[in-house]
């Protein structure tokens, strides 16, 4: 899924080398002049280091988001409702799978490799979406995930289809696809659930109510409160700012959640007709830092989960290179 639009630092330091370059007049001014252009970046080009590592951290991070996101909804594939909501959890918890390998292999080509992505995640140095350290309580929280959470994440990603590095942006524009399916998906299943009972009904508003702040959160901090953006939007890495995208995501949830039936947990929250946008409540960022920092309720279980899905999956690793090398030496010794 998803990418917290914001650069966190990760922890400790410095597992995620990028490869240093020479610092040279000549090049910086193509650079520059592509960036200018709204042109693109590729693995190939010089880029300043400071690019290169801002986009490591960035597609690392939203790698780690992907396959870290995919823990919470899976533990509901075994208990989805029936076969129809079974198949299609499978197959968005599998999309998720295949956007951190697209994004992975992004990352490795500005020079980091998949084992130092690995470890960093595995080690709790490296960040990822704050989003995935809640727990999912019912059904219903499946369904929010996909209405909020994806939603929340295709406002943020279209506009990284159009990052100035080649193979991030384009990595972007296959995923974008996958999470508006995710979205809908998500949407119908509330639809559903809101034609039913008064508990299933009371179900979705009470996993709304739980998720909605935290999905406003996901746009990261205020702009006032984000140094790095500009940066990044010289970059042509970041095209709108943490609070027009939050702004965007409220304007186009509201007439949503009125067909749905469901309310949204802020008294604050009101069609404001000068701005032409809806004013909403205040946002508990302390709430976010906590959790940001690894004092989250799943933060822990997350992080288990993950390495032992890495030790379990060792076997697997193994057999795989130990099979490329017999293919290897076969090969050689037909061309002997
Ligand atoms: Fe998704
Ligand atoms: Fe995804």
């Amino acid at each position: 899924m998803y990418t917290q639009s914001f650069n966190v630092p990760d922890g400790g330091t410095p597992t995620l080398q990028a490869v240093p370059a020479p610092v040279d007049a000549d090049l910086q001014a193509r650079f520059d002049a592509v960036i200018d252009a709204d042109g693109k970046i590729e693995p190939r080009d010089w880029m300043p280091d400071a690019y290169r590592k801002t986009l490591v951290r960035q597609i690392s991070q939203h790698a780690h988001s992907e396959i870290v996101g995919m823990l919470p909804e899976g533990n509901w594939i075994s208990r989805a409702p029936s076969l129809k909501r079974k198949t299609i959890l499978v197959a968005k918890v599998q999309d998720e799978g295949g956007h951190g390998l697209y994004l992975y292999s992004a990352a490795e080509t500005l020079g980091t490799s998949r084992d130092q992505m690995f470890d960093a995640l595995h080690s709790g140095r490296a960040k990822y979406s704050s989003i995935f350290n809640y727990p999912t309580l019912t059904w219903a929280d499946v369904g929010v995930i996909g209405w909020l959470v994806d939603g929340a994440a295709i406002m943020n990603q279209i506009p990284l289809c159009r990052c100035s590095y080649g193979p991030y942006a384009r990595a972007m524009i296959r995923v974008c696809k996958e999470e508006s399916f995710h979205q809908r998906q998500g949407y119908e299943a509330l639809l559903t659930m809101m034609q039913g009972t008064p508990e299933q009904k009371a179900m979705v508003q009470d996993a709304v109510n739980r998720w909605w702040w935290k999905c406003l959160a996901m746009f990261g901090p205020p702009d006032t409160d984000s140094p790095n953006s500009v940066q990044g939007m010289r970059w042509g890495i970041k095209r709108i700012s943490n609070d027009d995208l939050r702004q965007k995501f409220v304007d186009a949830t509201v007439p949503q959640a009125e067909v749905l039936g469901v309310t949204l947990p802020d008294p604050d929250l009101k069609w404001n007709a000068e701005r032409g946008h809806h004013d909403f409540g205040a946002i508990d960022w302390d709430e976010f830092w906590q959790v940001v920092n690894g004092n989250g309720p799943c933060n822990q279980e997350r992080l288990a989960t993950r390495v032992k899905a890495w030790e379990d999956g060792a076997w697997v690793r193994e057999a795989a290179l130990a099979h490329a090398r017999k293919q290897e030496q076969r090969a050689r010794q037909e061309a002997a």
